[in-house]
């Protein structure tokens, strides 16, 4: 008796240290079904694989994503939530609490052009894997550990084709932060942080899997995921898309920073 009550708190007491409900798991995965709702985030779709969200893609509320963000990657509380409030935008009823998966492929709200492995909505399906994209992206993925420049290559080689042949071409400043983002996410994820690499073929298998690539060796970062650290890895990028080369004429860097100067006063 003493016993049943002694592990039924202890039991509470675990339940109650994690505000989010324990769901999903590494091992388990199975893809959608023809009910369930998938959209052109790979890593939604493959924590919906995997059980973390709600495995039809539906009525992903707060406590459901924040647990999923938080148990199965590692972010911090705060970094999930404030992922999970800039999803709620693309549920198009007014003050909504959840989004469902499909609510993520509405064009230009949150999905967008020039996307690493999707069609842009105006060639065809802008939310489903598609290879072909895919390897246009990767031509750019130059060796076994991808770097910041690789992944910014890759960005600025789709942003370059769809201003070329989509005539519908969308990409304002707001798209430019959600795209570096989304460039920086596999570095944060399933890379090593510091040096700002992650190891190509656990990338290719997320994509392409949906799944999470624990039998490649992958496991989640020992620290926890900060804003600081999705922050910078964005500016990494960020700073790796520029096409200028940094220039070794010390001399007219100096004559050029004497004539702003002469300028502002
Ligand atoms: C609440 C959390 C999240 C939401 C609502 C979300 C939503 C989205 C949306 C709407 C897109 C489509 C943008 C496009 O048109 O390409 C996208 C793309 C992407 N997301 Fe997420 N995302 C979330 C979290 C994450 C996380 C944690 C990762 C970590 C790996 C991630 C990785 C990506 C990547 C790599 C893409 C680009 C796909 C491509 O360019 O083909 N996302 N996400
Ligand atoms: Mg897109």
């Amino acid at each position: 008796m003493k016993l049943t009550l002694l592990s039924t708190t202890l039991t509470f007491g675990l339940a109650f240290s994690n505000p989010h409900r324990a769901r999903g798991s590494l091992t388990e995965w199975a893809p959608a079904g023809p009910d369930d709702f998938r959209g052109p985030c790979p890593m939604m779709n493959t924590l919906a694989n995997h059980a973390f969200l709600n495995h039809n893609g539906k009525n992903l509320t707060q406590d459901v994503v924040v647990g999923a963000l938080t148990q199965a990657l590692n972010f911090n509380e705060s970094v999930a939530t404030i992922m999970f409030q800039q999803a709620l935008i693309a549920n198009p009823e007014p003050n909504a609490t959840f989004f469902s998966l499909d609510d993520l492929n509405r064009h230009n709200i949150l999905e967008h052009d020039a996307s690493m492995s999707r069609l842009d909505a105006f060639f065809g399906n802008n939310h489903i894997f598609n290879q072909i994209v895919f390897d246009t992206t990767t031509v750019f993925w130059t060796a076994d550990t991808l770097d910041a420049n690789m992944l910014a290559n890759g960005k600025i080689s789709r942003q370059l084709q769809s201003k070329a042949f989509n005539p519908n071409y969308t990409f304002t400043s707001t798209t430019e932060q959600f795209s570096l983002g989304e460039v920086a996410a596999p570095i944060l994820i399933f890379g090593d942080i510091p040096s700002a690499t992650v190891n190509k073929s656990l990338v290719e298998f997320f994509f392409q899997n949906e799944k999470l690539p624990v039998e490649l060796g992958w496991t989640k970062q020992a620290n926890a995921i900060s804003l600081s650290d999705v922050l910078r890895m964005t500016q990494v990028i960020s700073n790796a898309t520029s096409l200028i080369t940094g220039s070794s004429d010390a001399s007219h860097a100096t004559k050029r920073r004497d004539f702003h100067f002469g300028f502002a006063f």
